[in-house]
């Protein structure tokens, strides 16, 4: 397998480029979508074997068996959960990245990547308006980037306590029942408690229940507070600006989960829903998301790195070398040591085309978004259930029940014409659409919406 053999290497590496590279290419994207288990054992059968298949057969098992059985998240029209739809660059630079052996974890071994990587967060940061000294890491995903944020958040309060010497050991962690589940599954994990704050009318956290919820339960008895920038059911953006006045006047640490709507902020027309994120102690959004990178990918910001450096460092004798070094070393920021150089692929992109080719598409996904609410407001069975204050756009087909909705997702899928699954809110199905691929038209938009009539 390691020997070197000129024509059978070329011949093996080739093959994976030529299948990357027509599919980087591909126009236009089929929709595919999922097998059973017992279709995929009967055509695909056992693949690993102990004399191996060759790349030949193992390729075109791949090819024509087993990506055919996975859905194109890129799809103009895959709109459900959040699609994740690279630029061609970014996709074609995850190749790269996984040629080059580039290990993205410390300065020493990575230095190149890391400046790029550090680059494409201050861009982030800079649209945060975050002050100079913030910085991060990329991390897998917006669940790894939550709760690498929130274990600094209660270590910094825990350590606050002690040296004031309180006795403390919150254990908190403010946020409404919008904020995405990742943040009570890793509020499990670290084993802490989240606390539901009721909504405003609008379906946001504001300063005034914050500051009920805090005073309920004990301020003291909290580490954080969770707001959201874009919520994963109707893309609410929380009103930050109140939310971050009570965190600042209790000392509590802002996380803002921007997952899926931090990339709004490069977009000036909805800019001011962002308010007050400057303020915010750690910030993520996950560029596989709605900043045409390829999964997987969250940028993962804080305004006080060192805070994340004391809580994250791993210590050991074979770590020296790195940890006792003063260069900027990504893996000391989350949880976590080894790492991919995930960000690149962003970086790339944006080195090629710069941010404000990324401000004009993000902006075109709001544009199809709002004639979607638009459309839907104008159907007279169909109606919005708000209006969208990003891409996200929820809505009922009237007349339907729970299994009217399903039937019709699967009959879109089954015709391979759309993905578009329901959603349920307080207690009803509904449909949604998350419009973040520029190349998702007010077109497709349409003859979706033509088949719920
Ligand atoms: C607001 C929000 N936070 C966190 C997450 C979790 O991100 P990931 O799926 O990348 O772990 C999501 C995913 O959709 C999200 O929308």
């Amino acid at each position: 397998m390691h020997s070197f053999d000129k024509d059978a290497d070329h011949l093996a590496v080739d093959k994976v480029l030529d299948y990357a590279r027509e599919r980087l290419l591909m126009d236009p994207i089929p929709l595919d979508g999922a097998q059973t288990q017992d279709y995929l054992r009967a055509v695909a059968g056992e693949t690993i074997t102990r004399q191996g298949l060759g790349s030949t057969r193992a390729m075109e098992l791949f090819e024509h068996t087993l990506a055919p059985a996975c859905l194109s998240t890129d799809h103009p029209r895959y709109l459900s959960f959040i699609p994740c739809a690279p630029t061609r660059e970014a996709a074609a630079f995850d190749v790269v990245v996984g040629a080059s052996s580039v290990y993205g974890g410390s300065w020493m071994e990575g230095a190149g990547a890391v400046y790029a990587e550090n680059q494409a967060l201050r861009w982030i940061s800079d649209l945060a308006e975050l002050p100079e000294s913030a910085g991060g890491v990329f991390v897998p995903g917006g669940t790894v980037g939550n709760l690498s944020a929130l274990v600094v958040a209660r270590h910094t309060a825990r350590v606050r306590a002690t040296e004031a010497g309180t006795g403390a050991r919150p254990w908190r962690i403010a946020a409404t029942d919008n904020a995405h589940s990742s943040v009570v599954s890793m509020a499990a994990v670290m084993d802490a408690e989240v606390c539901g704050v009721p909504v405003d009318e609008k379906l946001r956290l504001t300063g005034a229940e914050l500051r009920r919820t805090l005073e309920e339960y004990g301020p003291e008895t909290f580490f954080a507070v969770v707001a959201t920038s874009g919520t994963t059911n109707f893309g609410v953006v929380d009103d930050l600006a109140s939310v971050a006045e009570v965190c600042r006047e209790y000392g509590l640490w802002l996380h803002v989960d921007g997952a899926y709507g931090g990339a709004g902020l490069a977009a000036p027309s909805v800019r001011h829903l962002f308010d007050g994120i400057e303020h915010a102690d750690s910030f993520i959004v996950d560029p596989h998301k709605w900043l045409f990178a390829p999964f997987d990918c969250c940028a993962l910001i804080y305004r006080e790195p060192e805070l994340a450096r004391i809580a994250h460092t791993q210590e050991a004798g074979y770590l020296d070398v790195i940890t006792k070094s003063a260069e900027w070393n990504p893996t000391d920021y989350s949880i976590g040591l080894t790492r991919r150089a995930r960000g690149l692929p962003l970086w790339y992109s944006l080195a090629v085309h710069g941010t404000d080719a990324y401000v004009e598409a993000i902006e075109s996904t709001l544009e199809v978004s709002r004639f979607a609410a638009d459309e839907i407001g104008r159907r007279d069975y169909l109606e919005a259930v708000r209006e969208p204050d990003l891409s996200v756009v929820v809505f009922r087909r009237i007349g339907w029940e729970p299994k009217d909705y399903q039937a019709w997702t699967d009959r879109l899928l089954a015709e391979e014409f759309a993905f578009v699954v329901p959603t349920t809110f307080r207690g009803e199905t509904l449909t949604r659409f998350a419009i973040v691929n520029p190349h998702t038209t007010k077109e497709d938009v349409n003859a979706i919406l033509d088949t719920m009539s």
